[in-house]
């Protein structure tokens, strides 16, 4: 803990890169390890253009399901502490993740100010785009996939909407990739919290942090390939290390 608080005492840039782990504590489910299996399917076999092609009905009950999950979730104290350390300035923070949890942790911390920013890299699961024309739209209402007449239509062109996230197989958004890749780049300290480390291009992230001479710290209860570039490694829940690990530090 005094090692990673001093290194992050003396980092002029901070950059917080997050999975699903970081939400756990939340109520939200991971994709792997224990509990992460909906139905026994693998987030690849589910999360990806050609299952959506194949039987879109499935797809969109996975995510109905998630959304209402993730709807009933609140921010815990390690989004709220990296909220904390985004206000003041002092860190940014890059997420896999899809829960909007950071930003709404944004939104308690600014309190009516300015919301920092948060870089989503795989976009929101309370986002929809349509399949044809593209539109996009923000919709955290409940999603009826008990048939393919009952989902979510453009309110445009009509067609069939799609979750508003990347998919396997699908690249990231250049511009958000440029961005986090710049940010990591020139920090000096990257924390990772609560990613298994195994999806790229994010699971990278970090080692650009390495390769420009900053440290890597790591949050995860369990190993993961990232461990052996971390600079300290701690085997622990975010809600227990990150609070500590940030309180009069950043
Ligand atoms: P995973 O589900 O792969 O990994 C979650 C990680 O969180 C694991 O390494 C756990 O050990 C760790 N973990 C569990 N509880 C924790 C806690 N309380 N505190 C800290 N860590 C904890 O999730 P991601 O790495 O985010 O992509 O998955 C990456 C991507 O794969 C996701 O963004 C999603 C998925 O398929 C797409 O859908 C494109």
């Amino acid at each position: 803990m005094q090692r990673g608080r001093t290194l992050l005492q003396g980092a002029k840039s901070i950059v917080a890169v997050t999975g699903a782990g970081i939400s756990a504590e939340s109520g939200v489910p991971t994709f792997r390890g224990a509990g992460g299996l909906w139905r026994n399917y693998r987030p690849e076999t589910l999360a990806t253009p050609d299952a959506f092609a194949r039987d879109p009905r499935l797809v969109w009950e996975w995510y109905a399901w998630r959304r209402e999950k993730i709807a009933e979730c609140r921010p815990n104290a390690a989004h709220l502490a990296l909220a904390e350390a985004a206000h003041r300035g002092r860190a940014t923070v890059i997420t896999q993740n899809v829960d909007e949890l950071h930003r709404d942790a944004a939104r308690i911390v600014a309190n009516g100010a300015a919301v920092a920013d948060v870089i989503e890299l795989h976009g929101s699961i309370f986002r929809m785009q349509c399949t044809r024309c593209g539109a996009l739209r923000a919709d955290r209402a409940v999603v009826d996939a008990t048939s393919i007449a009952t989902l979510p239509k453009c309110e445009r062109c009509g067609r069939l909407m799609r979750p508003g996230v990347v998919w396997f197989g699908e690249a990231l958004s250049p511009a958000v990739l440029e961005r986090a890749c710049a940010l990591a780049a020139r920090a000096d300290v990257c924390l990772v919290i609560g990613t298994s480390a195994v999806v790229q291009p994010a699971a990278s992230i970090a080692l650009l942090t390495r390769e420009n001479g900053g440290a890597v710290i790591e949050i995860n209860p369990e190993e993961t390939p990232l461990t052996a570039h971390a600079d300290v490694s701690f085997r622990a829940t975010a809600t227990e290390t990150v609070p500590r690990l940030l309180a009069n530090t950043v």
